[in-house]
């Protein structure tokens, strides 16, 4: 299979696996509404932000939307949609080294995107998609680099989204009025959208012209141009006329048999003359509740940008600024992302939050249908995310001039510390709670089963195996007596587990043929506890 290659990918590949996990920190005074609704807003670079993220949230998320920037190459506008923001420019210097000055834009951002999509896969579910929007700038980038991350066989589908609802005067050649939506699952083979609800336009195609007591149907064409290997006979309508066959390269879609059936039942229209080209009906009351979702998002249905503009100026105060946030998308096209591949209880993460659309379609998709949707979303730039972001968010879930709230909440985070030092010690302010969900989750590749108020040294059970932490504060007296030390005395006072245990401990001192006895795996902390 082609694979793309572009300068800097080396050092890019396992970047992701590089990063070191940090502590997430919340401040209530930037957070608004129900803390508990699940919904959080993590201010950061999202490749940390995501790496933080990972042991709460690894395997959980069944929709990602990200609107990354597009890398049009427009240096002048005040909210970058390329990848010259100094903290990602900072960041290609450390990542890339002295190669970095030679890179493209187009290097640049596939440098980017590559490490940050690496980790959105590890939050997928089993039947989890993720939509990225994007133009003809990178959209064959993009393709590319999902492709590797993804596998092409997971590739769904490239929408269209009709973003425009006039033409440009002053487009150089085309005026270019449509965005893509690039939909990647975690599975395709066993991914599928949800049906879009009918609309009434496409429910006035049915109609009953023979008053079948069946209801409103319409006519299918009875002739394809798939091959239908028992579909090529002749057909004597009942007015007289006789069919020789289907038109030429085509096939009947059913077989003789079939076809009798059917219109025995009454189910083929030969038209009001009775010989007419049959046709079998196709009974509102039998097709499926929704309908298929199309790969075209006209305007009509999903928003344009003008909508999106003017949505978020009715929501943020940008006081006398002319800095409008302008690259927001409509909340109807993120409320039709969520329908089709989100469902009510879902996680949605967006990791390039820019307004905080995502969000603001999960509040409203949630009071429309009491769903229990929860967002993360992140953004990297401080002003938008407490300016636009939070503001946003805030306003629309307490209520704002004449529109009352939607309800819901979410916390605003950002990111502390890493967990480990460079030493490889564990950091000062690193708390119980903090490194038991870590070593899970190192241990073991998934978040840390809910706790109990009570701590144990047992901190869950994954695939048979039980996962223990010894400790003391965080590991403060490493005595043996302290606790934090694997002894006889301390293995016969352990939560039992009926299986093999791994136990995370600062010292041991049992020998290997008692660990084998007892099916214990000891790893020493720190130095064996995953520090990235
Ligand atoms: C095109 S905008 C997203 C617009 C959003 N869909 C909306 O409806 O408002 C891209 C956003 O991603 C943010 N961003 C760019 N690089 C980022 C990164 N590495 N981590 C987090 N956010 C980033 C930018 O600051 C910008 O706000």
């Amino acid at each position: 299979m082609p694979t793309l290659d572009w300068i800097g990918k080396k050092a890019v590949v396992n970047h992701h696996r590089q990063v070191p996990y940090r502590l997430l920190k919340c401040d209530a005074a930037l957070s608004a509404g129900d803390a508990d609704a699940g919904n959080l807003l993590v201010r950061g670079d999202n490749l940390l932000a995501l790496k933080a993220l990972l042991p709460y949230y690894a395997g959980k998320v069944k929709c990602i939307y990200i609107d990354p920037p597009y890398n049009t190459g427009n240096e002048g506008w005040v909210y970058n949609d390329n990848v010259n923001s100094p903290e990602i420019r900072r960041w290609l210097g450390k990542v890339i080294g002295k190669d970095a000055e030679d890179l493209s834009r187009h290097d640049k951002w596939l440098c980017m995107m590559y490490p940050r999509l690496a980790l959105l896969r590890d939050f997928l579910t089993e039947d989890g998609a993720i939509f990225v929007s994007i133009d003809d700038n990178e959209v064959q980038n993009l393709r590319g680099v999902m492709d590797e991350v993804f596998g092409a066989r997971n590739f769904v589908a490239t929408i269209i989204w009709q973003k425009n609802y006039a033409p440009k005067a002053s487009a150089k050649h085309f005026s270019e009025d449509h965005d893509y939506i690039v939909v990647y699952a975690k599975f395709a083979d066993t991914w599928g959208p949800h049906l879009m609800p009918r609309t009434e336009k496409q429910d006035t195609m049915y109609k009953n012209r023979d008053d079948d007591p069946r209801g409103p149907w319409r006519p299918n064409n009875l002739a394809a141009r798939n091959y239908y290997s028992k579909g090529t006979y002749r057909i004597q309508c009942p007015g007289g006329r006789v069919i020789e066959g289907p038109p030429r390269g085509s096939y009947w879609r059913v077989s003789e048999e079939t076809f009798k059936e059917l219109d025995k039942d009454n189910r083929i229209w030969w038209g009001k003359d009775r010989n007419s080209v049959p046709a079998p009906k196709i009974f509102l009351s039998e097709v499926k509740q929704g309908v298929v979702p199309m790969t075209i998002w006209p305007y009509t249905e999903a928003g344009h940008t003008q909508d999106a503009k003017k949505e978020v100026v009715s929501l943020v105060d940008f006081g006398d600024s002319d800095e409008v946030f302008i690259t927001p998308k409509p909340t109807r096209l993120l409320e039709r992302v969520l329908t089709v591949g989100a469902d009510k209880d879902s996680l949605i993460l967006d990791s390039f939050a820019g307004s905080g659309t995502t969000g603001h379609a999960v509040l409203k998709a949630n009071a429309a249908d009491g769903g229990r949707r929860r967002f993360i979303l992140v953004e990297m730039d401080e002003t938008i995310c407490r300016e636009v972001t939070a503001q946003r968010l805030t306003r629309v879930i307490k209520g704002y001039g004449d529109t009352p709230g939607l309800g819901g909440g979410f916390r605003y985070c950002t990111l502390g510390e890493p967990l480990f030092n460079a030493d490889g010690g564990i950091a000062e302010c690193v708390s119980f709670a903090d490194l038991a969900r870590h070593v899970f989750f190192t241990e073991t590749g998934v978040p840390i089963p809910k706790q109990p108020r009570k701590v144990s040294a047992l901190l869950g059970v994954h695939a048979g195996k039980g996962v223990y932490l010894l400790y003391n504060g965080v590991l403060g007296d490493k005595s043996v007596k302290g606790g934090n030390v694997l002894t006889g005395s301390v293995l016969a006072t352990l939560p039992p587990h009926d299986g093999p245990k791994v136990i995370y401990g600062a010292g041991c001192r049992l020998g290997a043929e008692r660990l084998r006895r007892e099916g214990v795996t000891f790893k020493q902390v720190p130095y064996e506890i995953k520090v990235t």
